[in-house]
């Protein structure tokens, strides 16, 4: 299974969650805050919105929630983009 992140191709498993493949791939955030602040997964269970992603054009998508899918085209975002 094969998604992209910003346009790079990133593999993962199938079943993983979002943030699951970008995690194994080495990735520890993907966000920012309105600060600058760097963000991904902090609760891991849908609660607390820090992982939030753009999949396939649909802004703030919770990465930790949403299972990934080959071909999904991921976009980080900035607070000014949500
Ligand atoms: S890490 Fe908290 S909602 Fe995803």
């Amino acid at each position: 299974m094969e998604i992209t992140v910003d346009g790079e191709p990133v593999a993962g498993l199938d079943g993983q969650t979002v943030a699951g493949v970008l995690l194994a791939a080495g990735r520890k955030s993907w966000r920012t805050t309105r600060s600058g602040a760097p963000r991904g997964v902090f609760c891991g269970i849908g609660a607390c919105f820090d992982c939030l992603l753009t999949v396939n054009g649909v802004p703030d998508v919770r990465a930790c929630r949403r299972r990934a899918a080959d071909g999904d085209e991921i976009r980080t975002q900035s607070r000014e983009d949500a």
